[in-house]
């Protein structure tokens, strides 16, 4: 199947049918449907330099990881996607083949921790200037860019755990003028429910540890993008540092996007239901519930707009009874599990502040002590339910 150049022409049907046949083609061999997992850590050669199909060393090049890297860059609308060992990789080496210490990057205020962490604990010692801005407030990001040149401007959106919402297309107007590139962690949203590079941003980055595996069973990431310069910029540091999924974790990565799109609207669907549910609660149970599919939620409208087809299957909640109430919750639920990460099948809960988020305490970035996070699964809407009225018992 051809992969797609032209962002423009694609439908959502269309990235459905990619998902499926993109970078699938049947095995030239043996005609097996699926893409075999090519577990294998070098290719023989026909004569030195007598490589076949460009494979030689599988750090380097590997069948199942172009199998995926084509089937995403197809799903995305994009020229180019390269797949990591984990999102965390993805983040470091594009940021890393494409800045050097001086340069600056701005960064919305709710971002994964472990983001954060990678941005602070490693670029800034390495010499790169790390600012932090409301990047919902179109005018703070407006008059941040104005401070000093910034070489991207990082976005999250839906963010992690806030589920803030950012309008891409305008801040990557504004970045743009300012010189600054934008990358978007579409990890929430997935390449199902929002098009970032179609928005006007310069690249893409996703865990496809989330959605994209989608069954909690590999750690992965991406970067995707059109630039081809710098795609070879950070093809060459994967390479020249490592940091590759082996042949098993593409293959999880190219089973699961093949069901992406059905899942992602059914945990959309979902997260709807029990949204909704929880903003219904009493005062005295729910502080506040994020989601953007509520039209309580700030970013409502600019969610409506820019995401397709639903709000994501994330929600966070704020435990009206404080701290101790919301983790007695996050441990009281029995269809949820207690446990870290999100965009599985399953239905996980957790508590920002001790777990996913606990490298932010003490920043601007520190999350609420009551906010609880959900990861909504794709059990029946109403065991879920029952399940958190049970646990709201329990505190
Ligand atoms: C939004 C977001 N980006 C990036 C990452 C990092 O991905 P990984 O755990 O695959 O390194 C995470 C992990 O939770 C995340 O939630």
């Amino acid at each position: 199947m051809t992969i797609a150049t032209d962002p423009a022409a694609l439908s959502a049907s269309a990235r459905a049918t990619r998902a499926i046949h993109a970078g699938q083609e049947p095995d030239p061999t043996t005609g097996a449907v699926v893409t075999p997992i090519y577990m294998t850590s070098t290719f023989k050669q026909d004569g030195v330099g007598g490589l076949r199909h460009g494979y030689d060393y599988s750090r380097s090049v590997n069948p199942t990881r172009t199998s995926f890297d084509e089937q995403l860059a197809s799903v995305e609308g994009a020229k180019y996607a390269l797949s990591f060992s984990s999102g965390l990789a993805a983040i470091d080496v594009l940021l890393r083949s494409t800045i050097k210490p001086g340069d600056n990057i701005l960064l919305g205020n709710d971002v994964y921790g472990g983001t954060y962490r990678l941005l602070s604990k490693v670029f800034v010692p390495w010499g790169v200037g790390l600012d932090v801005v409301d990047i919902t407030d179109l005018a703070a990001v407006a008059a941040a860019l104005e401070t000093k040149p910034y070489a991207y401007l990082w976005v999250e959106t839906p963010s992690n755990p806030l589920l803030n919402i950012t309008d891409i297309a305008a801040v990557s107007a504004l970045a743009h003028d300012h010189g600054a590139k934008v990358v978007v962690d579409n990890t929430f949203a997935s390449p199902v429910l929002q098009h970032p590079l179609e928005e006007g941003a310069d690249a893409v980055v996703y865990s496809t540890t989330k959605y994209i595996g989608g069954h909690s069973d590999v750690v992965g990431g991406a970067v995707v993008l059109n630039d081809e310069e710098v795609r070879d910029q950070v093809a060459f540091l994967q390479n020249a540092a490592g940091a590759v999924p082996s042949p098993f974790d593409s293959w999880l990565d190219i089973r699961g996007l093949k069901t992406l799109d059905l899942r992602v609207k059914q945990h959309s669907r979902n997260a709807l239901k029990v949204a909704q549910w929880l903003e219904s609660q009493p005062a005295e149970l729910v502080e506040r519930v994020w989601y953007p599919g509520l039209e309580s939620h700030p970013g409502h409208e600019i969610a409506a707009r820019q995401m397709h087809g639903g709000f994501g299957g994330m929600i966070s909640v704020q435990i009206a009874a404080g701290f101790e109430a919301a983790k007695r919750f996050a441990g009281a639920t029995q269809v949820f599990t207690l446990a870290e990460s999100l965009g599985g099948v399953e239905s996980l809960i957790e508590h920002p502040g001790a777990m996913t988020h606990a490298s932010v305490a003490g920043t601007t970035l520190e999350v609420p002590a009551n906010l609880i996070r959900l990861s909504v699964g794709l059990e029946d809407a109403d065991d879920l339910i029952a399940d958190l009225e049970r646990a709201f018992k329990a505190i």
